[in-house]
């Protein structure tokens, strides 16, 4: 798939709470066939001191009426900036970016936590397309940090982890009962020692397991380096032969403390 660069009004905003906010992303045109896991390039319009493009996972995706949407959490002057944008703003993208998940398996475990829950949505409905209705563990601190939760649950089996106890079971996302079932595949993408601990033990069991990086980018195509993961067969950018990795690929990354 080429990618485009597109100008996308935003035609829907949502805001969770401090840190969490959606923008339902108006295509122009008709929309390019999107895979779960891909990303977009995001401009930061109106900040001089935010240059370089921002990459963030496709959260949704709605063919019918040609709009993405983008589950953003606040950071920085970047994801800043971003919030404070109002519908019948336009907002320039690069799409669709780098690799995403294989969608393989039958009994298939996804785990998310932070921003890191962001691909897992489009990742359960193109799953569902298929017939597989995974099991969807989400962690995260607390409650509020778990933004998107009921739009889930069509797609699978929902489940929560918070490590104060306020939503779902009490503990990490590897902590959670429903974590060491009998799976053949598992998804993840969130904080690296989250993803590390669930790759870890997909590796010790023999399951199949996919791991989306958020590595930090600048260029987003393979051109700056700026995003490489030590991968078992040598450095590769993230951006571009990835974000999605398999597990055996990253023992070195897994294994490096
Ligand atoms: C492939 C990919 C997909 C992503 N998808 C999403 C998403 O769907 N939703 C979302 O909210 N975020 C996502 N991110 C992370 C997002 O790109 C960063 O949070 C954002 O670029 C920060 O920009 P900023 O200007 O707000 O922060 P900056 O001012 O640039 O940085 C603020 C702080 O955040 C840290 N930071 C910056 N970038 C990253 C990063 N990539 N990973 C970890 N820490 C970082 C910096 O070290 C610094 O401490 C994704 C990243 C990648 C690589
Ligand atoms: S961000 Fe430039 S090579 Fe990946």
């Amino acid at each position: 798939m080429r990618k485009q660069i597109t100008d996308f009004t935003i035609v829907e905003k949502q805001v969770f709470n401090e840190t969490y906010f959606t923008l339902k992303l108006q295509h122009p045109g008709i929309l390019p066939e999107i895979k779960a896991g891909q990303f977009v390039e995001v401009e930061v319009p109106g900040n001089k001191q935010v240059v370089l493009r921002r990459p963030i996972s496709i959260h949704d995706v709605d063919t019918d009426n040609n709009t993405i949407t983008l589950l953003i959490q606040v950071v920085g002057k970047g994801t800043k900036t971003l919030s404070n944008m109002k519908e019948g703003d336009t907002i320039n993208m690069v799409y669709p970016l780098g690799h995403g998940f294989s969608l393989e398996g039958e009994k298939v475990l996804l785990v998310g936590g932070g921003a890191g829950i962001a691909p897992l949505l489009h990742l359960s409905k193109c799953l569902n397309l298929k017939g597989i209705h995974p099991v969807i563990l989400l962690g995260g601190r607390t409650k509020s940090l778990i933004p998107i939760q009921k739009e889930f649950e069509p797609y699978g089996q929902v489940c929560f982890a918070t490590e104060d106890g306020s939503l779902g079971e009490k503990g990490l996302v590897t902590q959670h009962s429903m974590f060491s079932r009998d799976y053949d595949h598992i998804y993840t993408c969130g904080p690296t020692p989250m993803m590390k601990a669930v790759a870890r033990h997909a590796l010790d069991k023999g399951i199949e397991c996919e791991v989306s990086l958020e590595n930090m980018m600048a260029c987003g195509i393979g051109a700056c380096l700026c995003c490489v993961v030590d991968s078992d067969q040598g450095h590769k950018c993230v951006c571009k032969e990835g974000p999605v990795f398999n597990a055996k690929q990253l023992t070195n990354w897994i294994n490096n403390k």
